[in-house]
Parts: C-alpha cells; structure tokens; sequence
C-alpha cells in the first residue's frame, strides 16, 4: 500500500513514469536544495543508476549552474561542457529544469541524462517546465 500523497512518493512516481515511457530518458530524477544552507543541491528520488553526486554546490554541475541561474540548462553534448558532473559514462546529453516556490525562490530541479545526443527539444522543454509548475503548485 503505497501512499500517493506525499511529496517524495509523488516524485517518485514522476520519476518512474518518465523514465518507463520516455526511451530517451535514462536517468530521471529530482535535486531538491538543502533547506540547512540554501546554497546546494540533494538527490531526492530518482530512477537509473546510482550517482555518487549526492550532494552538489550551487554553481557545479549542470544542476549547479541551473540553480544559480534559475533557468532550465540543456546539454546537448556532455563531452563538451567543462562544468559537468558525470554520473554514468553512457550519457551524452542532459536537462535540468528548475523548480520554485510562489515566491519564485528555487526549491529543486528535475534532472534527466540521455544515453542519445542532443535529443531534448522545445516539447521537452515546454513538458518538464509544466511538470515543474504543477509540483511547485502542489507542494512548495
Ligand atoms: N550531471 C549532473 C550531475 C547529476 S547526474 O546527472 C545524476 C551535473 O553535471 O550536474
């Protein structure tokens, strides 16, 4: 019996949706700021290999630079970005979308690494960016 309310079970099943449906996206999985600092990022739940980036500094990374930024960071070519955080040597691409609070405060990002090269476009984009607003409606 699995509860379905919650915030983490609903990124959960966020994640595992995304990822089963999706074939392009391969690693799935939510970055939420670290309510002691306010200045990092902690892996929440996620679906895809382990990451040893658990805990990742605003400014580092491709999820870093999209929270410093507050703005949504697609990689088309992990390979050519000096900023970047390698969880799996089968990525080639990335999107981190950021999440905010009504205050527009950045409050977590969805994070999603491809196995393909440069295979997120303006849909995917426009799709997360809902997904995001819906769960900063929902839960922030
Ligand atoms: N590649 C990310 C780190 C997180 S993993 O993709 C799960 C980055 O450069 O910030």
């Amino acid at each position: 019996d699995k509860n379905y309310n919650d915030k983490q079970s609903i990124l959960k099943l966020i994640s595992q949706l995304l990822a089963e449906r999706i074939p392009y996206y391969n690693w799935v999985g939510f970055y939420l700021v670290d309510e002691r600092d306010g200045n990092s990022l902690v892996l929440g739940p996620f679906v895809g290999e382990p990451t040893e980036h658990t805990k990742i500094k605003f400014g580092q990374g491709i999820c870093g630079q999209a929270a410093s930024t507050k703005a949504t960071f697609v990689v088309d070519d992990v390979s050519k970005e000096e900023n970047y955080l390698s969880c799996s040597p089968k990525t080639q691409a990335e999107i981190v979308v950021p999440i905010f609070d009504k205050k527009g405060n950045i409050v977590g990002e969805i994070d999603i690494d491809s196995h393909e090269k440069a295979p997120f476009n303006q849909d995917d984009r426009s799709f997360l960016e809902a997904i995001a607003e819906l769960l900063s409606e929902r839960f922030w």
